[in-house]
C-alpha cells in the first residue's frame, strides 16, 4: 500500500521503518525538519535495537522517505497511519491539539479528490476521540462523507521502548475499530502478522489500549507494594513473586477480570484486611491493596444508587425489587462478606421491599459462622427468601440478577420487570434483549 505516516516519533519512526521493511511503500510527514533529515539521509529518529539496519534499507530501496509537507505525503497515498503525540495536558486531560491538527490537515488535502482514502489512528486517545472528534473533523475540513470511499479506523499501537522492533513484528494482538471497510484496510497493511486479529468497535478499540497500559501501571505497583511490606517481614518477595506467576489458573490467567459486581465471600476480604492490618503494623502505606476494599464498595453504594433512582423515577410507589441470588459467587451458599447481601441492606435501610430469590441458598441447611453473618445483616430475611424465583418477581419493579441458574433467566423473562440489573453479564442474549435491561458495568 501507499502509506502516508505522520509523527515520526518513537511510535512512527519504527512504524513507517518496519512497513517499508514489509513492502509498502511510506513516507514519513513530521513537522521536524531534523526528524525529516535524519530519515531521509538513512537514520533512525530514535534509539531501537535493529532499527539501524532497517531504516539504511528501506530509504536506500526507496520504501522509506520524509516530508514535511502533508500535501507532498499524501500524494498517491492509500492510507494515513497518524501517530503523532498525546502528551498529558493541565489536570491529567489529553492534549489531542497534534490528533486534531493531522486530521484537519489530511482533511483539507483530501478536499476535492475522489480518491479512496483510509484514515488510521495508532496515537494512543481517550474513548470517544474518533467518534465525536477525528469523523467530525475530517468530514468537515474534506468536505467528503466518512463511510464508503473515505474511511476512519482506530488501531492502538502495543509496542514497547527498548524492544519496539522485535515488538512491532510480534504484537500481543491486533485491534481495530471502525466499518468492514476500515478494518479491511488496517488488516491489509498489517497482512504479514501472524497474530489474532480482533474487530471491535472504535471506542473499545480506544480502550483496550487504557485498559492495558492501566493493568501494567497496576501490575508493577502490586508487586512492588507487596515487596515493600514483605522485606519487613524478612520475606524474599523475588521468592513469592517467582512461584505466584507460575499459577496460570488464577493468578496469570483471565480469571477475576471479567466486569461485574463486587468481590467477597470467606477469603478475599478477609485476606486483604489482614495483609492492610500487618502493614499498618509496620507502618507501610499500601495504597493500591488498600484502593480494593475501597473500590469494591463505592460498587455495591453505586448499584444500590441506581436501583433507588430507578424506583424514585418512577415515581417511588412501586418501591418493590426483587434480588436474584444472594450468595457470594453463584453454586453456593456461602453468605459470608457477600456484597449481595450488602446490596439487600444499603436498600432494606432505604425503606426498599426486597424480595429473595436464590437458587441454592435454603435457611434450614445454613449453620455457624454463614448462618450468624446473615441473621445479623437480614434478621429477617426467612420471611423474604423465596424458594420460587416467581414469587419474588412478582410486582417487583427492579430486578436484580446474580445467578444464572436456568429457572432465574426464564423467570426474568417472564416477569419481564421494568428494570433489570445484571451483575454478571452471563446470562444471555434473550435476556439483555429485554427493554429493561441494565448491565452492572456495560
Ligand atoms: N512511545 C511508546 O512506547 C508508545 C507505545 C504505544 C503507543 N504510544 C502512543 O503513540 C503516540 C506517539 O507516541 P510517541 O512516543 O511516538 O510520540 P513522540 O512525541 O515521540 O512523537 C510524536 C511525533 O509527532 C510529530 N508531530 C507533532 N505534530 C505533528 C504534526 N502536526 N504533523 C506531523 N508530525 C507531527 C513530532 O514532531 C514527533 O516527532 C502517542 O499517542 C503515544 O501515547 C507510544
Amino acid at each position: 500500500m501507499n502509506v502516508t505516516l505522520f509523527g515520526l516519533g518513537y511510535v512512527g519512526s519504527v512504524t513507517a521503518t518496519c512497513l517499508a521493511a514489509r513492502g509498502h511503500r511510506v513516507v514519513g510527514v513530521d513537522t521536524d525538519p531534523g526528524k525529516v533529515a535524519t530519515v531521509n539521509s538513512g537514520r533512525p529518529t530514535v534509539i531501537e535495537p535493529g532499527l539501524d539496519e532497517l531504516v539504511v534499507e528501506a530509504v536506500t530501496c526507496g520504501a522509506l522517505r520524509a516530508t514535511e509537507s502533508v500535501r507532498d505525503g499524501l500524494v498517491d497515498s492509500d492510507l494515513s497511519l497518524v501517530c503523532v503525540g498525546t502528551p498529558s495536558a493541565a489536570h491529567g486531560g489529553t492534549d489531542l491539539r497534534q490528533v486534531e491538527r493531522v486530521v484537519g490537515e489530511i482533511g483539507a488535502t483530501l478536499a476535492g479528490s475522489v480518491r479512496p482514502h483510509t484514515v488510521v489512528i495508532r496515537s494512543t486517545v481517550p474513548p470517544g476521540t474518533v467518534e465525536d472528534i477525528v469523523v467530525p473533523l475530517l468530514e468537515a475540513t474534506s468536505g467528503r462523507t466518512v463511510g464508503g470511499d473515505l474511511q476512519v479506523a482506530m488501531c492502538p499501537e502495543f509496542l514497547r521502548e527498548g524492544s519496539s522492533v522485535a515488538d512491532f513484528f510480534d504484537p500481543p494482538f491486533l485491534v481495530v475499530g471502525g466499518s468492514p471497510a476500515a478494518a479491511a484496510a488496517v488488516q491489509q497493511l498489517f497482512g504479514f502478522l501472524t497474530c489474532s486479529v480482533h474487530v471491535v468497535q472504535t471506542r473499545s478499540a480506544e480502550s483496550v489500549k487504557y485498559a492495558s497500559n492501566a493493568f501494567h501501571a497496576l501490575k508493577v505497583s502490586f508487586a512492588n507494594e507487596l515487596s515493600r511490606l514483605y522485606r519487613l517481614l524478612d520475606v524474599d518477595s523475588r521468592e513469592v513473586m517467582e512461584v505466584f506467576v507460575q499459577d496460570r489458573q488464577l493468578n496469570i490467567s483471565p480469571a477475576y477480570l471479567r466486569p461485574g459486581f463486587a468481590f467477597g465471600g470467606s477469603c478475599l476480604p478477609k485476606d486483604v484486611r489482614s495483609l492492610l492490618h500487618l502493614a499498618r503494623m509496620n507502618s507501610v502505606d499500601l495504597p493500591v491493596l488498600q484502593g480494593t476494599l475501597a473500590s469494591n464498595e463505592m460498587l455495591v453504594r453505586e448499584v444500590a444508587d441506581r436501583v433507588l433512582h430507578a424506583v424514585e423515577d418512577d415515581g417511588g410507589t412501586n418501591r418493590r425489587v426483587a434480588l436474584l441470588g444472594l450468595s457470594f459467587k453463584h453454586l453456593t451458599d456461602d453468605l459470608r462478606e457477600s456484597p449481595n447481601v450488602a446490596l439487600a441492606e444499603i436498600l432494606i435501610g432505604k425503606g426498599i421491599e426486597v424480595s429473595v430469590h436464590d437458587p441454592v441458598v435454603n435457611m434450614a441447611h445454613l449453620s455457624g459462622a454463614n448462618l450468624r453473618y446473615v441473621q445479623d445483616r437480614l434478621p429477617h430475611l426467612q420471611k423474604v427468601l423465596h424458594d420460587d424465583p416467581a414469587d419474588a418477581l412478582r410486582g417487583a419493579h427492579v430486578a436484580i440478577v446474580s445467578s444464572a441458574d436456568p429457572a432465574v433467566v426464564a423467570a426474568v423473562e417472564a416477569a419481564d420487570p421494568p428494570v433489570v440489573i445484571d451483575l454478571n453479564g452471563r446470562l444471555g442474549d434473550g435476556f439483555e434483549a429485554l427493554a429493561g435491561y441494565r448491565g452492572v458495568g456495560w
